[in-house]
């Protein structure tokens, strides 16, 4: 199924209306862990054989199964051009958005069909299929104060910053509060008390920013037992970020600053 396909159908499509076939499809096996907490006492694993191009993204799947075989199956997805951030899961045993896998980046060697397996994301409680609740990391998210503190008087102008301050936290500005890193990190699967690496990320992008003034108390905040001292340098959050932001960097440097108390 290509993206255009995806698009007429999501206007015509629903269960029972004829599947599409693109020329040259593939038949791919999809494995969903399912599970209706309303209903279900175990989660279960379903398969569906799905036609597609090596071109399809695993949202395109996704929405094949949903329109075409199985309307119950339920999941996050917004825009689906891996800038909200809302359809993080585990393809394959990898975090990723599912928007922005491509099929043919999960077949086997010489491009032959395989099984591709979906789960929801580690360490957040499950609503529902795919969907996780993400409340506790929205919450740990809150808890950094990701805003900008400044007790100066208002300026009549805008705050000035050189490029080189600018270019301190740049990296950790294109966060999409995806979760991909907080959910692959082994520390917060075993304790979810632990912030976890988006947190500290969104932290890191005030701690370092010339404007802000708030610095000390995120530090403060980010020095509890539950904060970047749990982190053990794994890297797996790095790995993770569909945005290529150097996580595990970043939770370094938030610890530098409050070994040497300075920013
Ligand atoms: S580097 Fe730290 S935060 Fe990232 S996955 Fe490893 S333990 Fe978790
Ligand atoms: S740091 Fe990367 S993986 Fe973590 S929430 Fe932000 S965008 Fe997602
Ligand atoms: S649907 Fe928005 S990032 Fe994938």
């Amino acid at each position: 199924m290509t993206a255009s396909t995806a698009e007429q159908t999501s206007s015509s499509g629903s269960k029972g209306s004829e599947p599409p076939v693109p020329e040259g499809a593939i038949t791919v096996t999809v494995k969903i862990r399912r599970f209706n907490t309303e209903f279900d006492d175990e989660p279960r694993w379903d398969s569906f054989e799905i036609p597609a191009l090596p071109s399809d993204r695993v949202l395109n799947l996704l929405h094949y199964v949903k329109w075409y075989l199985d309307g119950t199956l339920t999941f996050r997805r917004s825009c689906a051009h891996g800038i909200c951030g809302s359809d993080a899961m585990r393809i394959n045993g990898v975090n990723r958005l599912a928007c922005k896998v491509l099929l043919k980046d999960l077949l086997s060697a010489g491009g032959k069909p395989t099984t591709i397996t979906i789960e929801p994301i580690k360490g957040l409680p499950v609503h529902k299929d795919l969907l996780v609740d993400m409340e506790p990391f929205f919450e740990a998210f809150r808890a950094v104060q990701p805003y900008l503190i400044n007790y100066s008087p208002e300026p009549t102008r805008e705050r000035l910053q050189s490029a080189a301050d600018r270019e301190r936290f740049d990296d950790t500005t294109k966060c999409i509060l995806c979760a991909c890193c907080t959910t692959s990190c082994p520390v917060y699967w075993t304790d979810g008390s632990y912030f976890g690496p988006a947190a500290i990320v969104n932290a890191h992008r005030f701690i370092f920013d010339s404007r802000d003034e708030g610095a000390e108390e995120r530090l403060d905040i980010l020095s509890d037992k539950e904060g970047v001292w749990r982190c053990r340098t794994t890297f797996n959050c790095t790995d993770a970020c569909p945005r290529g932001i150097q996580v595990t960097k970043a939770i370094q440097e938030v610890k530098r600053a409050l070994l040497f108390k300075r920013v």
